[in-house]
């Protein structure tokens, strides 16, 4: 099984709202295992089902990139959020482009396992940050959304003329 190419910025799979997981079957166990697959040979450390063409509300989160540490999670939601982070952000999808993107430093974020079972997630630090990157995914957002409007405006600019080459 190979895997999965990435979309890549402007892609429209990118802007989709993702749908909910209402069947816990093998087929959201592919996507998870297709995610950690890709995730891993691109050394990232999440990534977001639509990244792979799919409008599925599933991620993979892994910020010490180790192998079977991967956090995967189904429908999730972003509770309490608090305090403030500012970090440089970089996503495999927006290749090249980095920034400052502001975040809340610490979130709850509640979803499912692989399984269906409730799970919830105490988050700060880094693993914070990219939960919120990859759930702005499952919504069509990407971090140059939330950049400065000029240099959002650069980035943009910059894909468009990749995407010509
Ligand atoms: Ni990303």
């Amino acid at each position: 099984m190979g895997i999965p190419s990435l979309c890549m910025a402007p892609h429209p799979a990118l802007r989709v709202v993702a749908r909910p997981v209402d069947a816990f079957a093998d087929e959201v166990r592919r996507l998870a295992r297709d995610l950690i697959e890709t995730m891993h040979a691109h050394e990232g450390i999440g990534l977001a089902a639509p990244q792979i063409g799919r409008d599925t509300q599933v991620f993979v989160a892994n910020p010490s990139q180790r192998r079977g540490g991967e956090l995967v999670v189904v429908n999730p939601v972003l509770r309490g959020a608090r305090g403030r982070a500012s970090v440089v952000e970089g996503c495999l999808s927006v290749p090249n482009v980095w920034g400052r993107v502001r975040r809340a430093a610490a979130v709850r974020l509640e979803g499912r396992d692989l399984a269906g079972k409730p799970l919830v997630i105490e988050a700060e630090g880094l693993l914070a940050v990219v939960l919120q990157h990859e759930f702005d995914h499952l919504q069509g957002r990407l971090f140059i959304d939330r950049l400065p409007w000029f240099q959002r405006w650069r980035a943009e600019a910059r894909l468009r003329l990749a995407a010509c080459a």
